[in-house]
């Protein structure tokens, strides 16, 4: 079912990105910060399937000392295919060729994603470092209600 779907070195646009993000059960973004945020994309690949978009992931940092892998998403219909793994291996190519020795290369890993990216060499942080985050709420607060709201 896979070979009918072609990978591309080009991330989605705004309305794909949402709508991808969306699908697959991630934390929504607005327009206003998708639309600033995706210009500044290092690298980037989308999983094209008859002119549609159906699978993304891209790389985002300073491009010398940070790295953070970010946005992987597939759309369910096409989950456990190998799709987010061939977007793994399109990002880990470009970071063997681009990264320079001593830099940070990252991610947030939710639930079972931690094992497609270990396939990758990352290794978990904790408890020599853990994530800490919140996100920025309409009127500037500080938005951790996700995290408790999580099994
Ligand atoms: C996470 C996600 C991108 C993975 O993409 P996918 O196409 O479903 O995954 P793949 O079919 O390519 O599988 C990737 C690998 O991880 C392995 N894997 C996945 N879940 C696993 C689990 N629970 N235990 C062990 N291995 C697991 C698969 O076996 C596969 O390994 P293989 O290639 O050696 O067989 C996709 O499920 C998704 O979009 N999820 C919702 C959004 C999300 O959580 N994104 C990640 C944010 S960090």
């Amino acid at each position: 079912m896979g070979e009918a779907i072609e990978l591309v070195e080009r991330f989605p646009g705004v309305e794909d990105y949402l709508r991808i993000r969306s699908a697959a059960g991630m934390h929504a973004k607005t327009a206003e910060a998708a639309t600033r945020a995706l210009p500044n994309t290092l690298y980037g690949v989308s999983l094209q399937r008859d002119g549609e978009t159906v699978g993304m992931g891209r790389i985002i940092g300073d491009n010398g000392c940070f790295f953070t892998v970010v946005d992987i998403a597939i759309v369910p219909e096409f989950q456990g295919q190998g799709l987010g793994r061939r977007v793994m291996a399109a990002l880990d190519a470009w970071i063997q060729r681009n990264v320079p020795e001593s830099a940070y290369v990252t991610l947030v890993a939710d639930g079972d994603a931690k094992y497609l990216y270990q396939k990758f060499g990352f290794v978990e942080s904790a408890p020599l470092a853990v994530n800490m985050e919140y996100v920025m709420g309409p009127g500037g607060e500080r938005d951790t209600s996700y995290l408790e709201a999580a099994p």
